[in-house]
């Protein structure tokens, strides 16, 4: 006999015939789901999430895209979230609000040299008011000519054309031109892919590469660079040592705007507020947005100096000469107030320190894959920031085909542990494993998801 169908049962095979009929969903090829269902996720917390089958997953990327940093579930985010649009959902960021004010205070002090923050609600938006701020800035004091933006291979900075015209990543860009013009590209740091193979001295050499592309170009037509700390999607790409400081001093001598992207780094993944905290620079802009409410509300912030702030007060006779912008969604209250109860969390809970002591565990227990599965070339990253890069080969470090990669994430899901890859980012490197559990997380969990990798490497690759 067949088993008694439930209510819930039938709601919920609603939910996923709607979810099938209608929603595009973002990164998918919908083909494979003519014939399968998609995942429904209903319910998380701490570390895991539910589908709507019920089925339980381990979460080590942060609600996929590094976002979640302190774990699902948090009522103290859920509450000031609700109080504050109970109270004031939105008004234009024309006007203050009382969550923005305090947030941007809370925010500042974590940053000593930057003193102002632009609030809107995505990653790409928030590095595009950087670009709009440069723009001006050109228009303003150097006749438009100081407008150039430099980018770098494999970073990434955004899904709108003119983010994606500053994006290192040729397969995100493939099929999405003509780009904006005035973006031009420098080359990547990555240690293990130098040139020079093991030179010490590979750090300084590839900040040099950003020199001579700013002569090549004309010092004078450069107006800011715009660099990942530390690189996500494009490989989990920490930078070589040198690189930072010669950057700032590049950044100096040809008046070129440091703008740093914090998207994913900000907010403790690293182990520090920010990513940029570990080498020593002083930008001149930081982007920052999955982190800084964890996904409880859509906030983004393009944070500057006050210098940078100062080129942009006039007299009111000059009708033009204010950064004419405005974000619509950068208004709603609830933004400022769930990164201020997000803040909070991870103070009261020294997350930062968490994120030091298991990103030192999480890193040595793959080191220690690494001996085991010669398909690991190179693991890196910082905190609860980790990538392993796979090989066919160790000498020659020819990639695994994608395949392998998206092989492995797959078996880690079947297996209930959820973690993330390279994604069609570059025709040939989407070869890396990539982990960013919460900031919250513990030994069990990590060893439950480096166990998952491990049994599925052995399986697979
Ligand atoms: C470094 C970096 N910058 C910017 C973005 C774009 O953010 P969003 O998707 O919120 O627009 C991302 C997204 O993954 C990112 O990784």
């Amino acid at each position: 006999m067949n088993k008694p169908v439930s209510g819930v049962q039938i709601e919920n095979a609603k939910i996923v015939q709607d979810d099938k009929a209608h929603v595009w969903h973002h990164l998918s090829q919908h083909k494979p789901l003519e014939e399968s269902d998609p995942m429904v996720i209903v319910e998380g917390k701490g570390m895991r999430v539910k589908d709507i089958n019920g089925r339980e997953y381990l979460d080590a990327v942060s609600g996929g895209v590094w976002t979640v940093n302190v774990g699902y579930g948090r009522e103290s985010i859920a509450d000031a979230v609700r109080d504050q649009l109970a109270k004031m959902c939105y008004f234009a960021n024309s006007a203050g609000n009382i969550p923005g004010a305090q947030f941007a205070e809370r925010l500042i002090d974590k940053m000593p040299g930057l003193s102002r923050v632009y609030y809107s609600n995505s990653g790409s938006e928030a590095n595009e008011k950087g670009y709009k701020l440069v723009r001006q800035l050109a228009a303003i004091k150097n006749n438009g000519e100081k407008h150039k933006i430099l980018f770098r291979d494999r970073d990434y900075h955004g899904t709108t054309i003119t983010a994606l015209s500053s994006t290192g990543q040729l397969q995100r860009k493939d099929q999405y031109g003509p780009f904006t013009p005035g973006f031009v590209e420098v080359p990547h740091c990555m240690a293990y892919r130098a040139p020079n193979g093991d030179d010490p001295d590979y750090g300084v050499q590839a900040a040099r590469e950003i020199e001579k592309v700013i002569l090549r170009e004309g010092p004078d037509t450069v107006g800011s660079i715009i660099l990942e700390p530390i690189t996500a999607g494009g490989g989990v790409i920490t930078p070589p040592e040198g690189y930072f400081e010669t950057v700032q001093e590049i950044c100096k001598k040809y008046g070129v705007l440091l703008h740093i992207d914090e998207v994913v780094c900000g907010m403790g993944r690293t182990g520090k507020w920010f990513g940029y905290q570990h080498y020593g620079v002083k930008p001149d802009i930081v982007t920052m947005a999955k982190g800084v409410a964890s996904g409880y509300a859509a906030i983004s912030v393009t944070a500057t100096t006050e210098d940078l702030f100062r080129e942009f007060l006039a007299e009111p006779a000059e009708k033009m000469h204010y950064f004419r912008d405005i974000s619509t969604f950068g208004g709603c209250a609830g933004g400022p107030a769930a990164a201020l109860a997000n803040m909070q969390i991870i103070e009261e809970e020294n997350l930062l320190d968490n994120v030091v002591k298991m990103g030192d565990y999480l890193m040595d227990q793959l080191l220690e894959l690494q001996q085991k599965h010669p398909v690991i070339g190179d693991v890196r990253g910082k905190g609860l920031f980790v990538g392993a890069e796979l090989v066919k080969d160790r000498k020659t470090k020819e990639p695994v085909d994608e395949s392998v990669t998206a092989g492995i994430a797959a078996h880690c899901l079947k297996n209930g542990v959820m973690i993330g890859r390279t994604n069609r980012s570059f025709p040939e490197h989407n070869n890396t494993l990539c982990l960013s559990p919460a900031l919250i997380c513990t030994k069990s969990d990590l060893d439950e998801i480096v166990t998952a990798i491990d049994n599925a490497i052995a399986d697979i690759a």
